[in-house]
């Protein structure tokens, strides 16, 4: 049995069809009960319900599972606690198989996010667990936060400037890499880099969309301190908002992107492009 957390969001949903397609036996981690029909339906055998904060959360759902996937939360500012609980709950339970959801280049201390999963991942190597260490770029799926101003208004929104250059990678791919992780040997002790192949200025992922969708489609840029107000008003806490605009401020002097090689000897194909998905999206 495996366990995923944070099953219910946008990563663990896909992880746990992925692991379904193969026929991985799952448990399903979410937050609320509420939750547990949904992950059912996606094909997780079992569910438990309850707070990543909350020790006893842990023990119950590791009971009787030999591997974890663990996804924390999005912009959660304690998740080196999280991370330390989930690896207490693996060790008491015989866990063989502890699988982090990390991001890519955790090593930078400018993206508090990023640096945070740094310490988990230094957690885990402390641990003594057989383990995989997964570091996935930003998905082409966080287009479709802006999807509607993308097709409606021919826009595309970025909070810094037009010419950074970003390497997307789809979350279907990571999926389907995480299932591969989770239920075929000789993946112990490997951390992996997951990107996809196109590293683009957004004034290329803007005529690509325009490409794909059959109409105009430019890159804009708007200002950091609109989209912070935007975001705290859509109900973004300060953690959030001051990390990701951290994050944008990265992404605009350094750029951000990966090498897709590993994610293709993974997959044993090459990953998807961003005209690949933009086409497949249906909403
Ligand atoms: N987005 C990207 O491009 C990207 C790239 C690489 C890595 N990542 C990483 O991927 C991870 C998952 O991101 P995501 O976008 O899939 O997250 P998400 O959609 O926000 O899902 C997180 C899930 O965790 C649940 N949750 C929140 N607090 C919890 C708590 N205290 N106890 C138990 N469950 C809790 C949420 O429950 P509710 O449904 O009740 O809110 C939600 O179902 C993050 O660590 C992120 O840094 C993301």
């Amino acid at each position: 049995m495996i366990l995923v957390s944070g099953a219910a969001g946008k990563t663990g949903r896909t992880v746990i069809r992925a692991l379904a397609a193969r026929g991985a036996a799952v448990r399903a981690m979410v937050r609320r009960p509420e939750q547990v029909a949904s992950v059912q339906e996606l094909g997780a055998q079992d569910a438990v319900a309850g707070d990543m904060r909350d020790p006893a959360t842990w023990i119950a759902a590791l009971a009787g599972t030999d591997a974890v996937y663990h996804i924390c939360p999005n912009m959660a500012p304690d998740e080196v606690a999280m991370g330390e609980l989930a690896l207490q709950a693996a060790r008491r339970a015989d866990v063989t198989h502890f699988v982090y959801h990390s991001v890519l280049h955790p090593q930078t201390e400018m993206m508090r996010h990023h640096w945070n999963k740094l310490r988990v991942e230094e957690q885990i190597f402390a641990s003594g667990l057989p383990f995989t260490i997964l570091q996935p770029a930003a998905y082409m799926q966080n287009l479709l936060a802006s999807w509607d101003t993308i097709t409606a208004e021919g826009v595309y929104r970025v909070p810094y400037t037009v010419e950074t250059r970003l390497g997307m990678v789809d979350l279907e791919d990571v999926a389907a890499a995480a299932a591969i992780v989770l239920t075929q040997p000789g993946h112990e002790c490997a951390t992996y880099e997951l990107c996809g192949p196109n590293v683009l200025t957004q004034i290329e992922v803007a005529a690509i969309l325009a490409r794909e969708l059959g109409r105009p489609v430019g890159a804009e840029t708007i200002p950091l301190e609109a989209w912070a107000q935007e975001a705290r008003s859509a109900g973004l806490g300060d953690f959030e908002v001051q990390t990701l605009t951290d994050m944008f401020r990265y992404y605009e002097r350094y750029g951000f992107w990966g090498n897709s090689r590993v994610l293709s000897w993974l997959l044993g194909r090459p990953p998807t492009s961003l005209a690949t998905f933009v086409a497949s999206v249906q909403l």
